[in-house]
């Protein structure tokens, strides 16, 4: 532990994280095999030549508009640095880097994580006193940006020495590539030994599964090695198997007809039964961004090459996939409500038989003229319209939305604030089901009665997420916005884990106080703002040789067959 972590005070001269393109283009990917000599450069040196492709793109590129690093050296709307938008420290920070250093977890001696909650208030503890892979993502994120990148890479270790360990539930044993939901330290004084215990489910209320933590694990590898340079984490042949197992895991071929990632229930951040099952957007902007992320990490060998090439040819269907059949505007969903049915054979325009009286009513009132979102899952027949913050802000980051729907869900956040946003940011989803469907939905769950938790709760750690994105897109005062309504309140409150009611007026039922992510997100949101060059280890940018949306009245099928 280094002297500035003892005071619990951040170090003022946040490292500076490489914000250039490192992104691979696909197109050139699979044509030449040219990588192998690339592998001996490190990653930063790549990330700058490949930077001076991308600033040769033209003026109208969105890329050289929006990328915050161009931002910077232009001045365009993001704030370049605190000389400029002049940055005064809220007195909220120092006490926020105090708790979330509180929540460190020590594995012999070694900073390895932090608990989900430090909540000695609360009655029951249940596991939130363990380290939550997805919560982790923020502190990491905290202590990159803070050039502490240490407790990140034993962390990713240890949850790789974790994934190595045979995971049963009950009789059944689970893949090889799964990652924890959490884990924790056990501590024997007497002994003095440390021993781990982590927990794939088979401990989790529910038995969910934790699709999102491998994605997050290869998420946060990148972050940690674009943010250090150092490519050798990376390259062990340890991170480079346990990338493979995980790729393994969802890539690999079953019944499915579609690219998406087909989940139960309560896989991801909502983690109970809240009508998520089939092909959650969160799961699958995740996937997207986690396999866009694995390609510069993977090595070329005889079985990396191989990866590299299943992602390649899954990341064109799972954009096409996305762009065309989540995406849903004013247009898009006056074209749902003509939709015919019953349409048989490849010239369908309504390919999943969506019967248009299915749609919700308060869809076409929520839907703003100019805007737009992935809606939260589609499926044979069905369509779930609900917004849902994370898979938005993760299709934003990743690129796995064009620039224009990423403008457009800007917009929507813009247009909808009172909805999406209100008192405390963010809602987790909108609307909350009531009622009927709730009994139905979520199987009578108490805790996630109508805008509570994850039924419309608004969730603080949702904040950098936000923020990121804003920055992305080039809207630093939508996060400015959202910053200020926490800073209001969020340390007064205790950093609740979520609020609860329509406007997010509300502490949450059963929120607990001193949530590690909400302390965590506040202070990376802070960062990003400060230097938007910190964006560069969490986003990606668009990928040129993905196919741009076809809209579907004109989609390759139906072109194919007119030839
Ligand atoms: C709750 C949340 C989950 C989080 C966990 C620990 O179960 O739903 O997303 O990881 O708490 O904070």
């Amino acid at each position: 532990m280094d002297g500035t972590m003892e005071s619990g005070l951040p170090h003022l001269d946040s490292r500076c994280s490489i914000s250039e393109d490192d992104d691979f283009d696909l197109s050139r990917l699979l044509d030449k095999p040219k990588l192998n000599i690339e592998r001996q450069r490190s990653f930063e040196e790549r990330s700058m030549s490949e930077l001076s492709i991308s600033n040769s793109r033209g003026p109208d590129n969105f890329d050289s508009i929006y990328s915050p690093g161009e931002a910077v050296r232009s001045g365009f709307n993001t704030p370049a640095s605190s000389a400029r938008y002049s940055f005064e420290p809220h007195p909220m920070i120092g006490d926020a880097w105090e708790a979330l250093r509180r929540s460190l977890v020590f594995f012999r001696d070694q900073p390895v994580g932090t608990i989900a909650a430090y909540d000695h208030a609360a009655e029951e503890v249940l596991n939130y006193d363990q380290v939550f892979v997805r919560d982790f993502v923020p502190s990491a994120l905290a202590f990159l940006m803070n050039g502490e990148p240490d407790i990140v890479k034993n962390f990713l270790m240890k949850t790789l020495y974790l994934q190595g360990w045979e995971k049963r539930v009950d009789r059944f044993q689970l893949g090889e590539g799964a990652m924890p939901a959490s884990f924790k330290v056990l501590h024997d004084p007497v002994r003095k030994m440390d021993t781990l215990i982590a927990d794939f489910g088979e401990s989790a209320i529910g038995r969910v599964a934790p699709v999102d933590s491998g994605f997050w694990w290869i998420i946060l590898l990148r972050a940690y090695t674009k943010s250090t340079g150092d490519l050798s984490l990376a390259e062990t042949p340890e991170c480079q198997k346990g990338m493979r197992l995980i790729l393994t895991l969802c890539l690999s071929e079953g019944f499915d007809t579609f690219p998406t990632l087909l989940c139960a229930d309560g896989c991801s951040m909502i983690d109970r039964r809240m009508g998520i099952y089939g092909y959650p957007i969160e799961i699958q902007a995740l996937f997207f961004m986690a396999l866009r992320s694995a390609l510069p990490l993977l090595k070329h060998d005889a079985e990396g090459k191989e990866f590299v090439e299943r992602i390649v040819k899954r990341l064109h269907a799972l954009s096409f996939h996305m762009r065309s059949y989540f995406w849903l505007d004013f247009q898009q969903l006056n074209d749902i409500y003509r939709y015919k049915t019953e349409e048989y054979s490849h010239t369908a325009v309504n390919k999943f038989n969506v019967i248009p009286d299915s749609i919700p009513d308060w869809v076409f009132d929520f839907m703003p003229t100019r805007g737009g979102y992935f809606i939260g899952n589609i499926s044979p027949a069905r369509m779930d319209f609900r917004w849902f913050a994370l898979g938005n802000c993760v299709a934003i980051l990743s690129s796995l939305a064009t620039p224009e729907q990423s403008m457009a869900i800007m917009d929507l956040i813009e247009s909808r604030w009172e909805e999406l946003v209100g008192e405390m940011p963010l809602k987790i989803t909108y609307p909350a089901i009531e009622g009927h469907e709730w009994r139905i939905v979520t199987g009578c769950d108490p805790k996630n009665t109508r805008w509570s938790y994850h039924n419309g709760g608004s969730w603080p750690v949702l904040l950098w997420t936000l923020t990121a994105a804003c920055i992305k897109t080039g809207r630093p005062q939508i996060a400015r916005r959202a910053i200020e309504l926490i800073e209001n309140r969020l340390q007064k409150d205790g950093w609740p884990e979520y609020y609860d009611g329509k406007l997010g007026r509300y502490v949450g039922k059963q929120a607990r106080k001193f949530q590690t992510w909400s302390i965590a997100g506040y202070l990376v949101a802070k960062m990003l703002l400060e230097d938007p060059s910190h964006l560069g280890m969490i986003s990606l940018e668009e990928d040129k040789a993905m196919k741009p949306l076809i809209k579907r009245s004109t989609s390759w099928t139906c072109s194919m067959n007119r030839h």
